[in-house]
């Protein structure tokens, strides 16, 4: 049986990859399938927490027991959803594929074939909504306790992804980061995940190949030991 550590916490979850529309049937995404920011919920409700999870697109996925669902689709919803939800949270883990740009312009109606095809696509960045979060929480603006974000590298996962992730923590300043590798078929549209936890006060822990439940497990093991801590910041 699971422990019920984090009874009466509240966590909130993004999960899932966000779409950003070029007309109404077509849109620019990824290819995250959703099931690690869901196996996230899955396993902090069964913990016994109040789970909120913000869910961009997914694959055809069930919705986990006793969850509070937050469907959003582009990444401009997804961050005023989290803005919405972060308030007041125990932790908040960004799991979700968050487009870095969208197509400037939409178009009201779906782009024919016998329009000219566009000659370029201009696009825009978008917002890091993680880090917006870390910068809210900074200023006062936002209560949060544990922030952990998710970062996707390419390279070999003892090496390269191990140092991408330890600068990207430095970079961010979230209280954890799961670095995991991707690319030839690891993490993205698969049932398993393997990687590293990284964190404030040196945290560096090796998460062994598994599956998405057994990283989720790992995740909230570490967030517990920070409430136990000093409650975050
Ligand atoms: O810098 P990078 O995009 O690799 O960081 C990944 C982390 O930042 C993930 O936790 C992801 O959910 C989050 N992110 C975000 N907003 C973006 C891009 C990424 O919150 N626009």
């Amino acid at each position: 049986a699971l422990p019920r550590d984090l009874e009466g916490r509240h966590v909130v979850i993004s999960a899932g990859g966000t779409r950003e529309p070029l007309d109404p049937v077509r849109y620019l995404g990824n290819r995250s399938s959703g099931r690690q920011g869901y196996a996230l919920a899955r396993v902090a409700a069964h913990r016994g927490a109040r789970v909120t999870l913000v869910s961009a697109h997914t694959i055809d996925l069930v919705e986990p027991a006793g969850v509070r669902m937050v469907p959003v689709g582009t990444a401009e919803e997804l961050r005023v959803a989290m803005l919405t939800e972060s308030d007041g949270a125990d932790a908040v883990v960004m799991s979700a594929a968050v487009a870095d740009f969208r197509p400037v312009s939409r178009d009201d109606h779906k782009i024919k074939k016998s329009d000219h095809a566009p000659a370029a696509l201009e696009l825009a960045h978008n917002p890091d909504i993680l880090a917006e979060l870390i910068a809210e929480r900074a200023a006062g603006r936002l209560d949060i306790r544990v922030l952990a974000g998710f970062a996707a590298e390419t390279g070999d996962p003892d090496t390269t992804v191990l140092e991408y992730g330890r600068s990207k923590l430095a970079r961010k300043g979230c209280d954890l980061l799961v670095v995991n590798a991707v690319g030839d078929g690891r993490a993205f549209e698969v049932e398993d995940n393997a990687g590293w936890l990284l964190g404030s006060g040196d945290i560096e822990r090796q998460i062994p190949h598994g599956a998405k439940s057994l990283l989720a497990s790992r995740v909230w093991d570490a967030v517990g030991e920070q409430f136990a801590l000093d409650g975050g910041r």
